[in-house]
């Protein structure tokens, strides 16, 4: 339960799936953390019991003071709830970040984005090489896109060039999201839109491909990170 001031958790065990096998790697990973780190943190329900096990391990004093990067509004909220040190990006890089995904491949490729906190997740993904995956039995894939749509962030007065475009790259579904909460499509947290584009075959070379869109901002593909699996 949060300690902090503000009173947000979007999480709790009932809303979480597979959540007995997520709790085992996310206690796995923070094993692995050492006082002083400064820790990239990712977004969802993985990342979400990641940052709750590491404050476990601090609340119990078998951990000194960690600072974790966040890659989303709700992210910050859950470690400064949990009395944990916000880290900043523009103060120190991190040492090694950990995050969860939708699919992974066994090359080590990923689709991540389902909460919509690509963008800040991607930039920490390229802020570190080491990059440590929580997966759950459930992300493992054998073809990218077996079950998830790639989202795309798009600006949203780009839409009408970025789309036709981003259709020339032959998704076979292709449609803006919408909002749970909220009439009308996502906006995320940089004020664009997210166009979730499904794919039969995903190419190696698909993320560059739809990072050059004009008005494509980031997308959910993560080709050639290789990040460590951490598995329960
Ligand atoms: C957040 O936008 C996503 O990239 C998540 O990291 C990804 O969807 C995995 O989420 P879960 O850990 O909730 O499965």
């Amino acid at each position: 339960m949060l300690s902090g001031v503000i009173p947000f958790e979007t999480f709790d065990r009932d809303s979480i799936s597979n959540y007995e096998d997520k709790l085992g790697v996310a206690r796995n990973l923070a094993a692995g953390v050492s006082s002083g780190q400064v820790i990239g943190a990712g977004s969802g329900s993985s990342a979400f019991l990641a940052i709750h096990a590491i404050a476990e391990r601090v609340a119990a004093g078998d951990l000194g003071d960690v600072a974790l990067i966040p890659t989303s509004i709700e992210v910050h909220l859950t470690i400064a709830g949990l009395g944990l040190t916000v880290g900043d990006l523009a103060a120190n890089r991190p040492e090694w970040l950990f995050d969860g995904a939708d699919e992974v491949d066994p090359g080590g490729n990923l689709i991540k984005g389902r909460g919509g906190a690509l963008f800040r997740e991607k930039i920490l993904f390229c802020a570190t090489t080491d990059r440590r995956l929580l997966v759950d039995r459930s992300k493992l894939v054998e073809h990218l896109g077996s079950r998830f749509p790639v989202p795309v962030e798009v600006v949203p007065t780009a839409l009408p060039v970025a789309i036709p475009e981003l259709e020339k790259l032959y998704p076979s579904e292709i449609e803006i999201r919408k909002a749970g909460g909220k009439d009308g499509p996502v906006v995320t947290e940089l004020g664009n839109l997210i166009v979730d584009c499904r794919f039969d075959e995903i190419s190696p070379d698909l993320e560059a491909k739809i990072k050059s869109v004009t008005g494509v901002v980031e997308s959910g593909l993560f080709q050639g990170y290789e990040p460590t699996l951490v598995e329960s």
